[in-house]
Formats: structure tokens, C-alpha cells, sequence
């Protein structure tokens, strides 16, 4: 049987730089865009490809948004999990091992962070289609393009890097349910999941995606985020 494809976003944050949490207010992922939440458009995204046959999202256990939230779009392509963990990496392992009853180990998982609605679909056809045959999976990232600067603690120039071969990883990343598992028990502190299959001996594909993906971090990012998905702006009808 041929593998399928399954999405795992990750939505058990707190948004502490985004402002999350504080005063009461939500974390990043139920950020207002063209009211819906960040993570619906999140998931939308992932689901814009038939492709992708169900989208497991990884909630904190305290989650009491989700439910208030119209995700009736997306019927029962939609599965929340209460399953968030401390670190971005215990709610993604956490969802995996939560989703395995569903997942066969050669299956591929799509791992998206919430924090990302502006996914394009072509791009992620394009890492679909790039790595359905691949032996190990990769990512969507993009070449850095600016000249990197490395700073001290005074925030002065101590040197200028080489840029050749440097790439930003974005999500999704797609790696098989048996190989991120494995990977992910295994790993140490780490940020994404290709960071865990490269510890394996293994090398992941980068796959060329578009800045237009990036990850929704401090307040003053939402303005690009509504721009890009075409939404007015806050408070404009
Ligand atoms: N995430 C998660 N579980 C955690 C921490 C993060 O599922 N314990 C998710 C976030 O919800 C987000 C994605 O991982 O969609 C990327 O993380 P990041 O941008 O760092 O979000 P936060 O950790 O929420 O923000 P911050 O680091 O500013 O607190
Ligand atoms: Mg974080």
C-alpha cells in the first residue's frame, strides 16, 4: 500500500514573546486574523492539499479555545489533541505517539508550527511532490540571502559570516511516523525535527520554499500575516 500523508501542527505554546499569557491575553495561535484564529488558518493551509488525509493538531491539556473556535470547514479531516508537552518538542513527540493508532510507522507526517498561516499551497505541493519518493524526508527552507553579522553582548559587529550554505528551516517538515518517532526519543534539546533525523546519521532534503512562510513571533508580524492572506486589517470591516 502506498504511504500516506498525515499533518501534526504544533499548537501548545505560550507566545511569551508575541505577549502571550500575559494580562490575560491569548497565546499567538488564537491571534485574530479576518476572524479566525492563527491556527485556523494554519490549518487550512495544511489542508489546502487533498493530499494531506487528516490534520492532527498537538493542544495544551488546558486548551479552552479550541472548542469555542468554527473549525466546521474542516469536518472530520480535524483531529485535536490534548497532548501539548513543555517544549515544542515533547508536544510534537507527544502527538505523534498520540496519533499512532491512526499512522502506519511508513506513513508521512507534515510537522507545521501553528505559528505559520501564510503557507503557500504550491510550496507545499512542491515539498509533497519533492519528497514522496525520498529515502529520508526534508523541509521547506530558504537560502539566507542577506550578509550575516555576528554580534556581542553590546550589540556591535564582532565578524561577518559566510552566508554560502547557510538556510532558515521553516515547517512543514515531512518525515515518516516510524523515523520521527525513533528520532525524536532519541534527541536531546532540540528546535525542529530535522534536527533529530540528522542526529540519526541522516540527511534531510532542503527543499526551497518562500519567506512569505515565516513564523508569526512578536506582536508587530500580524500586520504581514493579515496582509499576505489578503484579510483586512485589525478593527477594519
Ligand atoms: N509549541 C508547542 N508546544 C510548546 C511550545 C511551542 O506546540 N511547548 C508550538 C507553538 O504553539 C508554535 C510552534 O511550536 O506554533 C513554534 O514555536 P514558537 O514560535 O517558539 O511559539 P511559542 O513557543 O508559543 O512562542 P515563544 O517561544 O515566544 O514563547
Ligand atoms: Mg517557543
Amino acid at each position: 500500500m502506498p504511504s500516506r500523508l498525515f499533518g501534526l501542527i504544533a499548537a501548545a505554546g505560550s507566545g511569551t514573546r508575541f505577549g502571550g499569557g500575559s494580562h490575560g491575553a491569548p497565546p499567538k495561535q488564537y491571534a485574530d486574523i479576518g476572524g479566525r484564529p492563527l491556527l485556523w488558518h494554519a490549518i487550512n493551509a495544511l489542508l489546502a492539499d487533498r493530499r494531506i488525509e487528516t490534520v492532527f493538531v498537538a493542544l495544551s491539556p488546558e486548551d479552552e479555545r479550541f472548542r469555542q473556535c468554527d473549525c466546521s470547514a474542516f469536518g472530520a479531516r480535524l483531529a485535536p489533541l490534548y497532548c501539548g508537552g513543555a517544549t515544542r518538542k515533547e508536544s510534537v513527540l507527544n502527538g505523534l505517539i498520540a496519533a499512532s493508532s491512526a499512522i502506519d510507522l511508513d506513513d508521512w507526517v507534515l510537522v507545521h508550527d501553528a505559528a505559520r498561516p501564510c503557507l503557500a499551497k504550491d510550496d507545499l505541493a512542491r515539498l509533497i511532490e519533492t519528497l514522496m519518493d525520498d529515502e529520508v524526508g526534508g523541509i521547506l527552507a530558504t537560502p539566507v540571502a542577506d550578509t550575516v553579522k555576528r554580534g556581542d553582548a553590546g550589540g556591535r559587529i564582532v565578524s561577518t559570516e559566510r552566508r554560502e550554505s547557510l538556510w532558515l528551516a521553516q515547517t512543514p517538515q515531512m518525515f515518516r511516523h516510524g523515523t520521527l518517532i525513533r528520532a525524536m526519543e532519541r534527541a536531546g534539546a532540540i528546535t525542529d525535527e530535522a534536527a533529530a533525523v540528522e542526529a540519526l546519521g541522516l540527511k534531510p532534503k532542503l527543499v526551497a520554499g518562500a519567506i512569505s512562510n515565516f513564523k508569526v513571533t512578536y506582536p508587530g508580524d500580524l500586520a504581514l500575516a493579515r496582509t499576505l492572506l489578503g484579510v483586512a486589517p485589525e478593527g477594519k470591516a
